[in-house]
């Protein structure tokens, strides 16, 4: 059968600060998950948070993009932000940015991922005899989070020695997102090995670039990654809060495996994000329902696998893949490059450029500084572009 995984996700207010939703909240959540599952409307779903942002994970056999189960997550959100607002809680209802979706979440504030895929697990099924899948979810992070360990996973033998397999030996393309075209969303194809540097030229910007999803080379049509390849800011047209995308990804058979996917994460590489979303600062891969309590906004990522069985049902099959001693030195190595960053303060690196700055605050800040710039009489500056007014800089 033709079955779907869909991640909704949203921060609708934590407790004394952008830390965690509170219990309530999950309690409500779970409940209306429940609900439509025995309705008939998910085949199963899981809820949980990573941070302050609560993701919905359900199995269904709609396809991406349906209505109905869109418009369950954003009910079911409202619910969870009323209870926040009851509570007093910070940010409550803070990515839920329209009124009411028209159908679809996807620009409205909550991050989509969906992937739908043929579901018929049997041993003579070559391609998928079993179904297997993780999903990743970041906190105070930018868009592009995973750009970097995604690429590594799908398209480095370094990381993924499976690239090396009949499988997976054609390898995968990848279909990036210019985030910054908000007049729809613009796409381009790029396959790997072939265009490799073509993908890292893009791939390096990881605000204004995104890895939207990832489709298989040797087996056509099948889909192995979707990510929530969205801008907040661009959405709202101001800092409302940072992008903190999520992630199906499907392993094993056909597609890397768990292992190799993960071991990228291992860099704890830096993203931008963090405190006010404008600083830059390591990924620590840390077990689900974490709460963001380190130091200045550090950004996290959870990442829990599921087997999905014939009959779509998942959530009773749940690994939490960063809960293990084995993340112990890569959490200290993250803690490590936080510490060097910070030592850096608000110098360089240490912040994001003018362009990217959240906070429009920061920015005002600086636009008002620029008017206030005069060219001092001593020096030789003639001509027009010596009376211009000075701009920010990029
Ligand atoms: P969130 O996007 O996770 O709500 O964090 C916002 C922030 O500005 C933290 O300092
Ligand atoms: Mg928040
Ligand atoms: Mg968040």
């Amino acid at each position: 059968m033709k079955t779907t995984i869909s991640i909704l996700k949203a921060d609708v207010g934590s407790i004394g600060g952008h830390t965690r939703p509170s219990a309530r909240m999950i309690a409500s959540v779970e409940n209306d998950a429940q609900q439509a599952v025995s309705q008939g409307l998910l085949l199963d779903a899981y809820v949980s948070h990573t941070g302050d942002d609560i993701a919905i994970i359900m199995s269904h056999t709609h396809g991406p993009n349906y209505e109905e189960i869109h418009q369950f997550a954003w009910d079911s959100f409202i619910r969870a932000t009323n209870i926040a607002r009851d509570y007093g809680l910070y940010g409550a209802g803070q990515d839920l940015l329209v009124d009411a979706p028209s159908g679809n979440l996807r620009g409205a504030g909550p991050a989509v991922a969906e992937v739908e895929f043929d579901h018929d697990p049997v041993k003579t099924n070559r391609g998928r005899p079993a179904e297997s899948f993780m999903v990743l979810a970041a906190d105070k992070c930018g868009p592009g989070a995973y750009n970097l360990p995604l690429f590594l996973g799908f398209a480095d033998p370094m990381y993924c020695a499976g690239l090396m397999l009949p499988n997976m030996i054609k390898g995968f393309t990848f279909h990036v997102i210019d985030m910054d075209n908000t007049s729809g969303d613009s796409m381009l194809e790029l396959n790997a090995p072939d265009d490799y540097y073509h993908i890292t030229a893009l791939l390096r910007d990881n605000e204004r670039f995104g890895i939207d999803s990832i489709t298989s080379r040797t087996h056509e049509g099948q889909m192995a990654a979707a990510i929530s390849a969205q801008r907040l800011h661009n959405v709202a047209g101001t800092y409302t809060g940072k992008d903190d995308p999520v992630a199906i990804v499907r392993n094993q058979g056909i597609f890397p495996a768990p292992e190799e996917l993960l071991s990228p994460f291992a860099k704890a590489h830096y993203v931008g994000g963090d405190a006010r979303g404008s600083h830059v600062m390591p990924l620590m891969p840390v077990p689900i329902n974490t709460a963001v309590t380190g130091m200045y906004c550090l950004p996290i990522v959870s990442c829990i696998g599921f087997s999905l069985s014939t009959e779509g049902k998942f959530s009773d099959s749940m690994v939490d893949f960063f809960d293990n001693p084995a993340w112990d030195e890569v959490r200290r190595k993250a803690q490590e490059k936080a510490f060097a960053m910070r030592d850096q303060g608000w110098s360089g690196a240490a912040m994001l450029p003018y362009t990217e700055l959240e906070y429009s605050g920061f920015r005002t800040t600086v636009t008002n500084l620029m008017e206030r710039f005069a060219v001092r009489e001593s020096t030789n500056g003639t001509g027009p572009a010596a009376e211009k007014t000075a701009q920010p800089s990029g």
